[in-house]
């Protein structure tokens, strides 16, 4: 068996001079402290520096509730108290006494709502938040027990459906809970009251069971989605972004944010596109889309041939490509069925507010003619929903075959356009090609300049196709290149020959996305959204609601809010920059190429064992495997199949028997709450395997690697 004892910690927060910047903060931002007694859950010391990242974020949030909801009556109307332990900054700031103690904090008095109630409900959440973060929650050791091996923690408290109803939501009979402590009768049951007495305590307790029992996506055996293991720093942004609870589409309301978000935004068109993109020398104009209120633009930044957001998600950021190329369409190309009138061909190009004056039939998405899409088949889904949301429909979203590498065929994108153009001059147009990144389960990185090569070659047959001498130069029909890097976009980051190569041609693509909530650990969630063409989001989406976007107000000309279709918009950029901020390009990049090195360890070490089998030649980001109990591996013996192959050929016989295999170890490993991993079939693999992936801010080393192997064999030996 192999088994190594171990401590694995998921160091959720290293120590490291974020202490200074800590001091810092807590000086500027602690404004009342009372340095008697320790406070309840916010102390710092140095020998218990259990969560020192998130201390100082949370103190910041209770310090936002304190200032707000102290009582008049303990400090007088508009009034601090005076705290003799404490030094008032020139602000009138209290500041931190003696930055050796760091003991900051709300101290240990309570938090006061403002009709002067104890805010025990709040304290008590985040007081859980916290130890949930604390290093001896995070502790994860591996212990021998009976000749074997136990996590110490789980990833997931595992309770049936029914049994987590009669355990959260089922209604005990008062007299039924005498022995079954204190709040136990409390239950998730929005039939089930209250009361009045000691309320605080029983929803306090109820935030604890649902903490107890949701999966622990941080553990370091959480392997199951393309999330987890959150990155202490972007995890403090999300919570100053909580702290201040804002809206982030107008300057007026998001000051902070929306700058952030334009810088970030920026900043990744320069990574994705290049410096070109965002300096295009066009000096005299700003990137602002808006005037100010006197009409004027902003001399503060120049404008660039890029446009982006941050977008609800992966699926949403497919979703606008797919609605910006077919807006782009619309405006731009020259097929008469495809063109309105009543749309200039300048006006995609025009970041002037005034020329943005989109007409509803090209937002309705009526057409005459029938745009066509093509993604791989390795494509995430949210592709197919798109299709179905803009109108486009399934029956126009081609799927193209993909090599055995689980890339997409492009020798079949250039056959399929063929054809489609072939029928276009009765009514298909090819509009939009998606490309992935990192593909969901294989990891797939579609080749760029290959399908970029073929999206110009149709563009151009499909221009000169309608060349008539009613068009003018500005109309060109265009396929829309998309490359979803949701999953493995991150790779953006790093300066590697191996990373480099799989994004090689990125920079002629005209809308990139990615996750940084996915690989890189910020909180879910948070993606970016970049295009090449300058305007594109607003000119899709403005509708300039008067009673938000106006002109008139304090810094309108930075406002984001319109060229979304959202209204309400998260903050989520924060999270991004602190991550961008604190660790560099450099560093991000870093941590990317880990988690390829480790990854690489672990198929080199599936491929050469005995009891297991890589399912397909791994991606740097995916490895699919098997896991081969021994029944199986004689089975497999005799059909002669090697198993120390990078992709080998499983007999249609054994499928069945195999897929079983992955789908009962999976389960057996769900319950037993020790590791979460998915399974699922791979193209060219019809036999259900095994994914793991390195989401995250997760450490991962032999050890690891080890114990994985290991829990399979003691789950699944005898399957
Ligand atoms: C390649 C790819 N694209 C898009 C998505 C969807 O991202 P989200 O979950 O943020 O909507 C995923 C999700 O796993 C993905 O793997």
């Amino acid at each position: 068996m192999i088994f190594e004892s171990s401590v694995n910690q998921c160091k959720i927060f290293d120590r490291s001079n974020i202490t200074q910047v800590i001091d810092l903060l807590s000086q500027r931002l602690i404004p009342f402290k009372d340095t008697a007694g320790g406070s309840t859950w916010l102390t710092w010391t140095n020998s218990s520096i259990t969560f020192f990242g998130l201390g100082f974020v949370l103190g910041i949030i209770a310090t936002n509730y304190a200032k707000y909801f102290t009582p008049t009556d303990r400090f007088g109307p508009g009034r601090r108290k005076k705290d003799t332990k404490t030094n008032n900054d020139e602000n009138g700031m209290k500041t931190m006494p003696g930055s050796g103690s760091h003991n900051f904090g709300i101290d240990n008095r309570k938090i006061y709502s403002r009709d002067g109630k104890n805010h025990q409900v709040l304290e008590g959440a985040i007081s859980l938040f916290s130890r949930n973060f604390s290093v001896k929650y995070r502790q994860h050791s591996f212990k021998q027990k009976d000749g074997g091996v136990d996590a110490y923690r789980k990833v997931v408290t595992y309770l049936s459906p029914e049994d987590m109803l009669q355990t959260l939501f089922f209604e005990r009979p008062k007299d039924d809970c005498k022995n079954s402590g204190k709040f136990l009768k409390q239950s998730l049951h929005l039939n089930h009251s209250l009361g009045e007495h000691e309320k605080d305590q029983k929803m306090i307790h109820l935030f604890k069971q649902i903490q107890k029992y949701s999966v622990d996506t941080c553990h370091p055996y959480f392997f199951n989605q393309l999330f987890g293991a959150l990155d202490p720093i972007a995890l403090s942004a999300e919570l100053i972004a909580l702290s201040v609870n804002t809206s982030s589409y107008t300057f007026e309301t998001a000051p902070v944010f929306t700058l952030i978000e334009r810088h970030v935004i920026e900043s990744l068109a320069k990574i994705v596109f290049g410096t070109s993109a965002v300096d295009d020398g066009c000096k005299s104009e700003c990137y602002c889309l808006n005037r100010n209120k006197r009409g004027e633009r902003s001399k503060l930044c120049s404008s660039g041939n890029y446009d982006g957001l941050m977008l609800p998600g992966g699926s949403l950021s497919n979703l606008t490509a797919i609605h910006l190329a077919r807006h782009y369409c619309r405006l731009k190309s020259p097929h008469d069925k495809l063109r309105n009138t009543n749309n200039h061909p300048s006006r995609f190009e025009s970041d002037d507010e005034n020329q943005v004056q989109m007409d509803e039939a090209t937002k309705s998405g009526s057409s005459k003619s029938t745009l066509v899409a093509f993604v791989s088949s390795e494509a995430h889904y949210s592709f197919s929903k798109s299709a179905s949301v803009t109108g486009i429909g399934n029956e126009n979203l081609i799927i193209v075959p993909t090599l055995s590498n689980g890339q997409m065929d492009v020798c079949q994108l250039d056959l399929l356009m063929t054809r489609v153009k072939e029928e276009s001059y009765t009514r298909k147009i090819p509009f939009f090609v998606a490309a992935t990144a990192g593909s969901t389960v294989r990891g797939s990185f579609d080749d760029l300049e290959a399908i970029a090569r073929v999206c110009r070659k149709h563009e151009d047959h499909l221009n000169q196709g309608v060349q008539n001498e009613k068009m003018t130069t500005k109309l060109q029909h265009k396929i829309w290149m998309h490359v979803d890097g949701a999953w493995g976009g991150s790779a953006i980051f790093s300066s590697r020959d191996d990373l480099r190569q799989l994004l090689k041609g990125l920079n002629h693509v005209d809308s990139f996305t990615f996750n940084p909530h996915k690989m890189l650990g910020a909180p879910q969630q948070t993606t970016a959204f970049v295009t090449r063409h300058k305007g594109a989001l607003k000119s899709c989406n403005s509708t300039k609601a008067k009673y938000l976007f106006d002109s008139r107000k304090n810094g309108a000309e930075f406002d984001i809010g319109d060229a979304s279709y959202t209204c309400g918009r998260r903050t989520d950029a924060i999270k991004l920059w602190a991550l961008w901020k604190y660790y560099g390009s450099n560093g991000l990049g870093k941590k990317i190429e880990a988690k390829v090195d480790s990854l690489a360890l672990f198929a080199q070490i599936i491929e050469e064992h005995e009891h297991f089998m890589l399912a397909c030649e791994p991606w740097p980001f995916n490895v699919n495997f098997f896991y081969l109990p021994k029944r199986i591996r004689e089975i497999l013996k005799k059909y002669n199949v090697d198993i120390y192959t990078k992709s080998p050929v499983v007999p249609t016989a054994i499928e069945g028997d195999l897929a079983n295999v992955s789908i009962e170890l999976k389960l057996r490993l769900h319950q037993s709450g020790e590791m979460l991993i998915p399974f699922q079939p791979i193209s060219n693999q019809k036999a259900d395997c095994f994914r793991l992936v390195l989401a995250g801010d997760k450490k991962f080393d032999e050890t690891d690697i080890y114990n994985i192997l290991y829990l399979m064999e003691k789950h699944g030996a005898n399957l």
